[in-house]
């Protein structure tokens, strides 16, 4: 008996208003491609990679849906076909998948974080969380990867779920998603608009950036073995995050919100020694390589994890965006570190930011108020919830 042709739903993931991306597991060598059908009746295949060839793999497989208008519903299936005999054939089931629409006076989306590899978190909050135009994962997926099956089991199909069904994934980086010896292979089972862990997108009226703030410790450090880039990584974002900013679509949007893994602000900011075992808990370099263009182009919120504990710091004159930290990775709402999720309803009113717990309690809502040509107009109602 051979082990079954596909590992994993079809994972929906780096939504565009053109497209998005879908990313697959397969147990050995075979091509697939993705089948699609609109309400009108029409119908269609995305069937090539970048370089003409259908989409092949022997651990997974990934399809590029492209040319497709803002805010199209299409349903799409995965099949997979063995290149080896017996060509066994799989067609997945139907799923609903959404263009991101800018044009959209409304957003609705999600934000899990600092999940570890916790099968019981990730049902939780996947029972949690509503269906929503994107679902931001914003990093520390795993705990290092030491074992490449474990892409599977993380990202592509999580607790066996299929966390991408009514909620196409945008994947933040965390610092303990580049650890570990095989850390350089998760390039191959996550899919970002270009290809890159920094990228933008409206949702709606929201502009959301996402950055990769790299790892909690100098490049250089002993524990990275010369396997981390973050320094030449933070500048090569901070020139994008200017140019990227300025373009009308992101520069006159109402809502200015950053989703990075590592907070760029915390509670408290003391010097940190590395050589006895100090790490980030705020990432310093990547605020300074960053903080003037946010600044300039108005980010109004940050939207972190990494510390495990929530936390709501409101803009100040010195920084004026605002930083938002969701939870960690446990169930039990009561302990430390317990997990949290972030809910996010835009209207041409307001941006609400609901911040809750496993048990459903309120910890932070955030409401925020188109931005305009004065600048940045926002408020906060922290609620508090702590024992
Ligand atoms: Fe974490």
């Amino acid at each position: 008996m051979s082990a079954p042709l596909v590992t994993s739903p079809p994972v929906v993931m780096a939504p565009r208003a053109d497209g998005f991306e879908v990313v697959w597991g397969v147990s050995r060598l075979s091509r697939g491609w993705l089948e699609w059908r609109a309400a009108d009746g029409a119908s269609g295949r995305f069937t090539a990679d970048p370089f003409g060839l259908v989409p092949q793999g022997d651990s997974v497989l990934r399809v590029r849906a492209a040319g497709l208008a803002p805010g199209t519903t299409l349903r799409v299936r995965a099949v997979t076909e063995a290149v080896y005999a017996p060509r066994e054939r799989n067609a997945s089931a139907w799923k609903a998948v959404r263009t991101l629409d800018a044009a959209s006076e409304t957003a609705h989306f999600a934000v899990w974080n600092d999940t570890h590899e916790r099968d019981d978190t990730v049902r939780a909050l996947h029972a949690a969380t509503p269906a929503v135009d994107v679902l931001i994962w914003n990093g520390d997926l795993c705990n290092d990867w030491h074992d490449p099956s474990a892409f599977l089991s993380t990202v592509l199909n999580p607790a066996g779920l299929d966390i991408s069904a009514g909620r196409p994934l945008a994947l933040v980086m965390g610092n303990h998603d580049v650890r570990g010896p095989w850390a350089h292979r998760l390039t191959d089972y996550v899919a970002t608009p270009e290809g890159r862990p920094f990228t933008a997108f409206r949702i709606g009226p929201v502009a959301c950036v996402v950055l990769h703030t790299g790892e909690d410790k100098p490049d250089d450090h002993p524990t990275f073995a010369g396997r981390v880039a973050f320094e030449p990584l933070r500048a090569e974002q901070a020139a994008w995050l200017r140019n990227v900013t300025a373009q009308p679509a992101f520069r006159d949007a109402p809502y200015r919100i950053v989703f990075c893994h590592i907070p760029l602000r915390w509670i408290d900011e003391p010097p940190v020694d590395y050589d006895a075992g100090g790490y980030d808990q705020v990432s310093l370099v990547s605020r300074a390589a960053w903080h003037e263009a946010l600044a300039v182009w108005g980010a109004q919120v940050i939207v972190s994890g990494h510390t495990h504990e929530p936390v709501w710091l409101a803009p100040t004159a010195d920084l004026p965006y605002g930083q938002l930290v969701s939870g960690g990775p446990e169930t039990d709402a009561a302990a430390d570190e317990a997990a949290a999720w972030i809910e996010g309803a835009a209207s041409p009113d307001e941006l609400v930011l609901t911040m809750r717990d496993l048990a459903g309690a309120v910890l932070h809502e955030v409401r925020i108020t188109p931005a305009d040509s004065e600048g940045v107009n926002l408020s906060a109602r922290p609620l508090v919830s702590q024992e």
